[in-house]
């Protein structure tokens, strides 16, 4: 058996703007997938998933991918949740050149399904990283990335971008625009997310925003203006000075800049009633920004605050149902046990 996790994130800036070629930087978070698979000698896949969790927030289920699993949260998301391990095994089973190979795979994840935070590519990335190394292959990084966007794409229809599963992969701050992937290191942030309890379903979510670009220049227009919102937000980033009013303009604009893109998703049609009550929320609190992380329709926000004001603002916000400060984790996929 070998175990294997792989960290969920929050995007600073650029999601689904991201899918259409504009770059995006996420930020790997220290909620994690911990995947541990077994070969099999026959050609069955067994998926066991608990702790799923974000207080509140649970699935357990347990079964073939053939048998419809026991749940408690939503079947549809229940099944996406399956389909991205299903490729990520199909992702494994062609890397180790054994098709028709079995598996039992149990999945334990700190980080909620469907709610920004990158679930599906954390457990992508971990399912193919320990499945390969328990068919004695062991990936470079760049290829298990790659193998992990794959499986994605194919999840969300082809509309997925390498954000969320070369961000996974690789840990810490990180800019993608379509195949130019690299690493930005760990910027010192203050992130406090805030959690609704809902999930979007991401291949929904884009292909709603590619319809509305379709119909509409300006909705193209908003597209692009999200990717200056990140070529402006990566300068930042990359600056840093030991002088602390310096890094509070720093963090002052970046806030700027995040409340800038959710307000461009907001337009795209992907926010919604609980996001923005948290955002807001944050924002009154004295965050220097906020905005919704990953495809929206629900799920998390993140903002941007060093002091404690805005976890307690959304401690008191009805829509919020958990918030936490995230610590960023600049390690990404690793081995657990082996
Ligand atoms: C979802 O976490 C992020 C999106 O930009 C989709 C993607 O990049 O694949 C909405």
């Amino acid at each position: 058996m070998v175990t294997s996790s792989a960290p969920g994130k929050v995007y600073l800036f650029g999601e689904h703007a991201v899918v259409f070629g504009e770059p995006a930087v996420p930020c790997a978070i220290e909620r994690r997938a911990r995947v541990s698979v077994s070969a099999r000698d026959d050609d069955h896949i067994r998926v066991q998933a608990h702790d799923l969790s974000l207080d509140g927030f649970t699935v357990e289920y347990t079964g073939s991918t053939v048998e419809r699993p026991n749940i408690d949260v939503s079947p549809d998301l229940v099944e996406a949740a399956m389909g991205y391990i299903e490729e990520a095994v199909e992702q494994a089973r062609d890397a180790a050149s054994e098709p028709t190979r079995g598996f039992d795979i149990d999945v334990e994840s700190d980080i909620p399904l469907g709610a920004g935070l990158g679930s599906s590519a954390a457990v992508v990335v971990a399912v193919i990283d320990a499945a390969t190394r328990e068919l004695g292959v062991s990936l470079p990084r760049m290829e298990l990335a790659e193998r992990a966007y794959q499986a994605e794409s194919q999840v969300q229809h082809g509309e997925a971008s390498r954000a969320d599963t070369f961000c996974s992969t690789m840990g810490g701050a990180v800019r993608v625009e379509e195949k130019d992937t690299h690493q930005l290191g760990t910027p010192n942030l203050p992130l406090v997310i805030g959690f609704d309890g809902g999930a979007g379903d991401t291949a929904e979510l884009v292909a709603a925003v590619r319809s509305m670009r379709d119909r509409f220049q300006f909705a193209a227009e908003t597209i692009q203006t999200i990717g200056d919102v990140v070529r402006q937000g990566e300068q930042m980033l990359g600056q840093t000075s030991s002088d602390t009013a310096y890094e509070q303009a720093k963090l002052s604009e970046i806030g700027e800049l995040m409340n800038f893109n959710h307000g461009l998703l907001s337009a795209l049609g992907v926010s919604t009633r609980s996001l923005d009550a948290m955002v807001w929320a944050a924002r009154e609190a004295g965050a220097y920004g906020a905005k919704l992380t990953g495809a929206g329709g629900g799920g998390c926000i993140v903002a941007v605050d060093p002091t404690a004001e805005t976890q307690r603002a959304l401690e008191y916000t009805a829509a919020c149902i958990e918030t936490f400060s995230a610590e960023l984790d600049d390690d990404g996929v690793r081995v657990e046990e082996s």
